[in-house]
């Protein structure tokens, strides 16, 4: 019998699509993928470290996966992949001595063989190398998590070290994916009948491959806004892509979200703060003012566009004048949606250097009032559909009632709509009726 191997991701999009990249290597391999660590015979934690509280998940889950020994069965072989992985390295095999592998972000395609070497019952088997050339990066649809929305990597890594993220020593530099690839890819989801993907990298805008080749025929100001071009000339449905950085968003982006219907109405665009001070040190090379100017870019464009960020509080030195500032800019810039953080020092990063610390209580007290912020600005956003057709991907039953449906719209909103003979898959029009907290409500409008 094969072995059954489960492959637990905690983290971004990136670690979901490195797991649905390592399990269809070892269901290549000859392995069995397993639903869940109880029976498995090795167990692979894929990791994230950009919080703390993120990475102590993986010390308690180790714990748990331990023991799962009994009498009739040996416990699993485990594994520690992703950015705890990388980052940590060999240090894991000290402080978790059940741990047999530490798997780094870019050994994916060798998990097989470094599993085999454990079952062998080699111990402390470490691999922190870098990809190979010419990697592939296909994944099996039987290991996607949904088969009507799909993850399509183009760029990995992150080359901006801004001075609090841990991202550019777990992921190492940027790669961008040959674009040929990515839309022979797109094209080959479309017809196994995917109706969304996203393109997803850390910086997405960034895009920057060696060779142009497969985006000849597109035109833009940038090798992204050409690749969303192409992409969006595949026929694919709906197109999301995430996460934008500021400094290299160029408004052509919106231009060719204009241009392309089947480019969804939804940009992330993490500001971070709103004060000139705090992001200068944070490093992210742009000023309040120079956010806001492509803001107003997205605000302007000719389709309504929804607009998401990430904040974080409390970066040490932010004084209440800069957490003011943070509060202004949210007001201005009337986020869909905001995710929020309080700082969370990451060793090894140059803001672990500052000692002028945020205390706990005014961290927690600066994000509750930003919450409420948001909150009350997001109703009034919300506000503003209730009236309006969006088109939702169908995803599944709604969990709060047994009539509806529940699905993501083009911009990127959770929409549940009563509907009786809508099925999973289907692209349906919603008249949105009612504005929820996180969520909008409405009905199918039938055609
Ligand atoms: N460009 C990336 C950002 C990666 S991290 C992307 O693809 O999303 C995601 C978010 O986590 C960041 O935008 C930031 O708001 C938050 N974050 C990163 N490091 C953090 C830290 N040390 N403390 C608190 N939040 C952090
Ligand atoms: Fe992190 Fe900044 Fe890169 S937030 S992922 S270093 S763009």
């Amino acid at each position: 019998m094969s072995s059954r191997v489960y492959i637990e991701t905690f983290g971004c999009q990136m670690n979901v699509a490195d797991t649905e990249r390592a399990a269809t290597g070892l269901r290549k391999a000859g392995y069995d993928i397993a639903a869940s660590a109880e029976g498995a015979d090795v167990v692979l934690l894929n990791t994230c470290s950009v919080r703390e509280r993120a990475e102590r998940k993986v010390f308690r889950r180790v714990g748990e996966v331990r023991k799962l020994a009994s009498a009739a069965r040996k416990r699993p072989v485990i594994g520690v992949m992703g950015c705890v992985a990388q980052l940590e390295g060999e240090k894991i095999f000290k402080t978790l001595s059940a741990v047999d592998m530490v798997i780094g972000t870019q050994a994916t395609d060798r998990i097989s063989s470094l599993i085999e070497r454990a079952q062998n019952g080699e111990r402390s088997i470490l691999d922190l190398d870098e990809r190979r050339e010419n990697e592939v990066w296909d994944v099996s649809p039987a290991e996607r998590r949904s088969p009507y929305v799909a993850f399509v990597p183009i760029i990995e890594g992150c080359n901006k070290f801004c001075s609090f993220c841990i991202v550019p020593y777990s992921r190492g530099r940027e790669k961008s994916r040959r674009a040929s690839e990515i839309l022979e890819e797109v094209l080959r989801l479309r017809s196994l009948g995917y109706k969304e993907v996203h393109l997803i990298g850390q910086n997405v805008n960034s895009y920057r491959p060696k060779a142009l080749d497969g985006l000849e025929p597109f035109t833009g100001a940038t090798p992204f806004s050409r690749l969303l071009r192409a992409v969006a000339a595949t026929g694919m449905e709906r197109i999301k892509f995430t996460t934008s950085f500021p400094r290299d968003f160029h408004p052509d982006i919106v231009s060719a979200i204009e241009e392309c219907p089947n480019l969804c109405d939804w940009i992330h665009l993490p500001v971070q703060s709103g004060s000139d001070r705090i992001l200068k040190a944070m490093r992210r090379g742009h000023t309040a003012a120079d956010y806001l100017k492509r803001i107003e870019r997205i605000k302007s464009s000719r389709r309504r566009l929804s607009l998401t960020s990430d904040i974080i509080v409390g970066f040490p030195g932010e004084t209440e004048a800069d957490f003011e500032a943070t509060l202004k800019i949210v007001g201005e810039c009337e986020y869909d949606a905001l995710y929020m953080f309080k700082y969370s020092k990451r060793s090894g990063t140059p803001a672990a250097q500052l000692d002028d610390v945020v205390t706990e209580d005014q961290k927690t007290r600066r994000f509750l009032a930003l919450e409420e912020l948001q909150t009350s600005v997001q109703a009034r956003v919300c506000e503003g559909y209730v009236g309006r057709q969006v088109s939702v991907l169908v995803e599944k039953k709604s969990t709060r009632s047994e009539d509806d449906m529940m699905g993501h719209s083009t911009c990127h909103k959770v929409v549940n709509f009563k509907a009786q003979r809508a099925e999973p898959g289907d692209i349906v029009n919603v008249l949105i009726t009612q504005a929820k907290p996180n969520s909008l409500y409405g009905e199918r409008l039938h055609p």
